[in-house]
């Protein structure tokens, strides 16, 4: 049989929930033992739940039985709870944002090393099968060289309440959302980074952006476009990406899409010009319909996706394999959002080498 590792959680609210229902209900190697939380509530929820509700967090970064600990309070304390965990000799997986910036991440990441245990983040969108659905496409060359990647991610609700609304918390879609949508492309293109323009808008919130635009080019020179925001009330679809011979589109998170391929690039024009609706015009003249191919996209069923991959790939790492969501990803990652501030900050295009 295999190993079962016992887990410590630190923060225990809405997205640990989620973590403590995936070892719950999946047949996982991984069983939660107790939580700490700041809030009585929290530690009642996990009494509740058949759960060790520990009186510190020295006491449960104490009990020998604890294999490893998820890190998933505010992101303010993250750096020091898993540099805490780690002198404590545990495996720790970190939710995202990892840290509040680079630097903080540098200290864990040596701290890790120092003690040689396991040190992961809590990227879980990689296996989303919108975007596997995305990656594979464009990898199979289905539309040729891409040139522009765009992925958006919008709601129209605002931002939750509480800490997501506080800066200093680590609040703010770029460290909430952002994360995850230049994450996802940073580990799909092997490429460095070269420059940033980032535009931050704070529509119905003061102290952090509830949306932003990003652009940010890689050194081969495809661009990446991500938007989240939070008070769209009309929505682009989740994925749009331009290639030399042809354009994805993948419309929400159920994959609900299409590839529409060019099979005969029309290059040979009529004499007449076209009239349009809008008036006279030769290049935005319809193509022939027979020229294109459309392919229908939908949701790929033998993608995994889902908290259990991240862990199973953790443990993994455990017993000596790979680890697959790498601290030196999420620092590039850090770095992009810190190039990101900066350009927001002060208009301008940042140069970087990322
Ligand atoms: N990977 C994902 O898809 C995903 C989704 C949502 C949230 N998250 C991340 O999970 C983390 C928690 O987010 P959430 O939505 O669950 O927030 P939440 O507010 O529901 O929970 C945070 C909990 O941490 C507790 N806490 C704060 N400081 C603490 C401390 N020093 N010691 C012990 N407990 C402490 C709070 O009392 C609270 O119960 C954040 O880092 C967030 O970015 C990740």
């Amino acid at each position: 049989m295999d190993r079962q590792y016992k887990l410590g959680i630190i923060g225990f609210g809405g997205m640990a929930f989620g973590h403590f229902k995936c070892h719950r209900d999946y047949d996982t190697n991984v069983k939660v033992k107790g939580v700490f939380d700041l809030d009585e509530h929290r530690m009642d929820v996990a009494r509740e739940n058949g759960l060790v509700a520990y009186k510190s967090r020295e006491e449960l970064l104490s009990d020998m039985e604890i294999d490893i600990v998820l890190v998933a309070t505010t992101n303010e304390v993250h750096k020091e709870i898993c540099i805490d965990a780690l002198r404590h000799g545990k495996h720790v997986i970190c939710e995202k944002p990892v840290t509040m910036d680079s630097q903080e991440l540098l200290e864990v990441m040596a701290v890790a090393e120092e003690t040689g245990k396991v040190f992961t983040i809590d990227q879980n969108r990689r296996t989303n099968r919108d975007f596997v659905l995305m990656k594979r496409n464009v990898e199979a060359g289905m539309i040729g060289k891409p040139y522009v990647i765009e992925s958006r991610v919008e709601g129209s609700r605002g931002m939750p309440s509480g800490w997501r609304t506080i800066k200093r918390l680590g609040g703010g879609m770029m460290l909430d959302w952002g994360v995850h949508l230049i994450d996802q492309l940073m580990y799909m293109v092997d490429e460095k980074v070269i420059s940033i323009y980032c535009k931050m808008f704070n529509i119905d919130y003061t102290d952090v952006e509830d949306n932003f635009r990003l652009t940010f080019t890689f050194e081969s020179g495809l661009v990446a476009h991500i938007e989240v925001s939070t008070n769209n009330y009309i929505t682009h679809p989740r994925w749009y990406v331009l290639g030399q011979n042809g354009t994805l589109q993948i419309d929400d998170w159920d994959c609900n899409g299409e590839i529409c391929r060019c099979i005969d690039k029309e290059s040979k024009w009529d004499e007449e010009i076209f009239q349009t609706a809008a008036g006279p015009t030769k290049t935005m003249a319809p193509r022939r319909p027979e020229s294109v191919e459309h392919i229908k996209l939908s949701r790929p069923d033998d993608v995994e996706d889902g908290l259990q991959v991240v862990y199973r790939q953790l443990t993994g790492a455990i017993e000596g394999g790979e680890l697959t969501i790498k601290p030196e990803q999420a620092l590039r990652v850090m770095k992009v959002m810190e190039a990101s501030f900066e350009s927001a900050q002060k208009d301008i295009t940042v140069k970087t080498n990322i």
